[in-house]
């Protein structure tokens, strides 16, 4: 892969740069999408199918995640996508079966709160194989999902600290028409269980009439946060690991919440773990 990258730089072509860990679906396809438009005519599309196993805790679903690659090459052929990238877990972390893998990226701030609190070795995981990625594709832009607010948060400041020559894109969300974003983990909701799941996006809804109607003065976060346990306990399979109420750049928790403030949630629905954000403007 580093080859081809650095055999593209030299003939002057453009990068553009999708990671994902694969099962993919129309958000993913977005991104593709966005990165082509990113590149413009003559630039290439890399697309990177790699289920990560250093952002999984030890308790956490590495080996139930879904995968279906021939589904994902077919997906990637009829986008256009230039070059699928398919890493091995020997080639991503030599030695790391005898213990002996040993370098580490690590966002010391960003990555404190939210699902760095609940799942504290994920973010290593994911600076870790997305600077890996970087240094293999060498793109000249990459694009992430706003589903995963927090990530693209830690990425574009690790592209900044550590001086990566990578613009980093953002694209949104995109949702199911009751509002759930999608995520290749909805695979694993039962039918009663993909009903209840669009709490999250009720509550982002709730919050954001909620901060609308209190103009400057904006609500107390308790006040948001009480409302989004009662939404969360009126679904009988889902159980509320965190809601944060946060200035968008500096991810900082908010005691008041106007409008321009930023939510995020993760909720268990059955032993599917979902999150979702939204602006509340
Ligand atoms: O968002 C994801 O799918 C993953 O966290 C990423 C960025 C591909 C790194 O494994």
């Amino acid at each position: 892969m580093q080859r081809q990258a650095l055999a593209w730089r030299r003939e002057g072509r453009s990068v553009g740069f999708v990671p994902t860990m694969g099962y993919l679906h129309e958000g993913h396809l977005s991104l593709i999408r966005r990165a082509r438009r990113e590149v413009g005519p003559g630039g290439l599309v890399v697309v990177s199918i790699y289920v990560n196993p250093t952002q999984f805790g030890p308790t956490e679903d590495l080996d139930r995640y879904p995968r279906d690659v021939r589904r994902d090459l077919r997906l990637c052929r009829e986008e256009g996508v230039d070059v699928v990238f398919l890493p091995s877990d020997a080639s991503m972390y030599p030695g790391r079966d005898r213990g002996d893998y040993s370098t580490w990226v690590v966002e010391e701030q960003l990555t404190r709160s939210m699902e760095g609190s609940s799942r504290p070795t994920h973010f290593r995981g994911v600076t870790t194989v997305v600077a890996k990625l970087f240094h293999l594709v060498l793109p000249d832009v990459a694009v992430f999902g706003a589903k995963d607010y927090q990530q693209a948060a830690v990425i574009r400041r690790m592209v900044r600290d550590l001086n990566f020559p990578i613009r980093i894109v953002v694209a949104p969300t995109v949702r199911e028409p009751d509002g759930l974003a999608l995520s290749s983990r909805n695979a694993y909701l039962s039918p009663a269980e993909r009903g209840q799941a669009t709490v999250l996006w009720r509550a982002i809804q709730e919050a954001r009439r909620r901060v609308r109607a209190a103009g400057a003065n904006g609500v107390a976060a308790g006040t948001l946060r009480r409302m989004v346990e009662r939404l969360v306990a009126g679904c009988p399979d889902a159980r509320l690991d965190y809601v944060e109420f946060f200035e968008p750049e500096s991810l900082r928790p908010l005691k008041r919440v106007a409008r321009g403030a930023h939510m995020a949630l993760a909720v268990w629905v059955g032993r599917t773990r979902l999150i979702d954000n939204g602006r509340l403007r």
